[in-house]
């Protein structure tokens, strides 16, 4: 008791405040999310995303030469397809004509030391702007989207990723990538599944960016409720059992408590996802000058670790 104990024998110096810090934050544990768009020389800053671009495959190969050499060494890439490449179905998802499909062919070839991680998600190619396959009255069906997911995260391997990422949220798509994976030779492919995704107004700025925002209605008939956690560990322990790889938590820090629970019930690498929303604000704040940029960045991945994650994927990572 005080006075003889003193917490802050420990903290009087930067040397001993270092000396027993619990967690430690490493480029090698970052994913740089990039949007990939088709064509060539173009490198066009999100206005809802200072300091993030849409690359082409192109340029995205010269900045992701540059971040690697920084120690940022995973990419997760998102496609961007023109508005008329989109339909009903998402088709253009499993094209090889597709950004991501060219820009995986070009990094694989030119950079294959790096470790591609893609977005797995119609939204961005469906023309209603929702994750799966719509009925006649508007509703998303799980079952029939699931074929087309298959076949995106097959095309993606083909083209040379290094894992798969879900992020639709349909009931039993890990199970179905697997095995179509497996069954085409690719069983060495990762699968790293946004198990426990939540409905939420974070990614705001990411459907800007993305151009996937849905014409109607909203993503929580498949998205998770805010209000649940239980529920997330039920998510997880299915997307284990299904073959998942490595289990996501998103959004990440308003929701420290769920990647706290996944580090402490299974046993599989945790990524935690700073979504678009979470750097906005800072970045935002940081304009206004009412932070610290920096200083904000830092304490917010790194509190992502202290939570649990091993994995942090963050628009900062090349800024890092
Ligand atoms: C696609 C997808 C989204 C994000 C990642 N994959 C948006 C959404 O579900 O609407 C969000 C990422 C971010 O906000 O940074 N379904």
């Amino acid at each position: 008791m005080f006075p003889e104990t003193r917490m802050r024998r420990l903290r009087q110096t930067e040397t001993l405040r270092e000396l027993v810090a619990e967690t430690s934050l490493e480029r090698r544990q970052l994913v740089w999310p990039v949007f990939v768009v088709s064509g060539s020389k173009r490198r066009e800053e999100i206005p809802s995303l200072p300091g993030v671009f849409h690359f082409s495959p192109d340029m995205l190969l010269e900045e992701a030469k540059k971040v690697a050499d920084r120690g940022v060494k995973t990419l997760l890439l998102f496609g961007v397809p023109l508005q008329e490449k989109k339909d009903e179905l998402g088709t253009f998802a499993l094209s090889e004509e597709g950004p991501v499909q060219q820009a995986l062919m070009l990094l694989k070839k030119h950079l294959p030391h790096l470790t591609l991680f893609t977005d797995v998600c119609l939204c961005a190619y469906t023309s209603h702007g929702h994750c799966g396959v719509l009925s006649e009255d508007g509703q998303v069906l799980n079952d029939e989207s699931l074929e087309l997911l298959a076949s995106m995260a097959l095309s993606h391997a083909e083209a040379g990723a290094t894992g798969v990422s879900p992020s639709d949220m349909m009931d039993g798509r890990i199970a179905a990538i697997r095995n179509k994976l497996d069954a085409n030779g690719f069983v060495d492919t990762l699968v790293m599944s946004y198990a426990a995704k939540y409905a939420s107004s974070f990614y705001g700025p990411f459907r800007d960016a993305a151009h996937s925002t849905p014409s109607c209605g909203d993503r929580k008939t498949y998205q998770m409720n805010p209000a649940n956690s239980r529920e997330a560990l039920r998510e997880m322990q299915l997307d284990v059992q299904e073959g998942a790889d490595i289990l996501m938590v998103k959004p990440g820090l308003p929701y420290l408590d769920i990647i706290a629970k996944a580090r402490k019930t299974f046993d599989l690498p945790i990524a935690a996802y700073h979504v678009s929303g979470e750097y906005a604000m800072v970045k935002a704040a940081a304009e206004k000058k009412w932070i610290d940029e920096r200083a904000a960045m830092l304490e917010s991945l790194m509190s992502l670790k202290r939570a649990g994650a091993d994995i942090i994927i963050t628009y900062y990572a090349p800024y890092f």
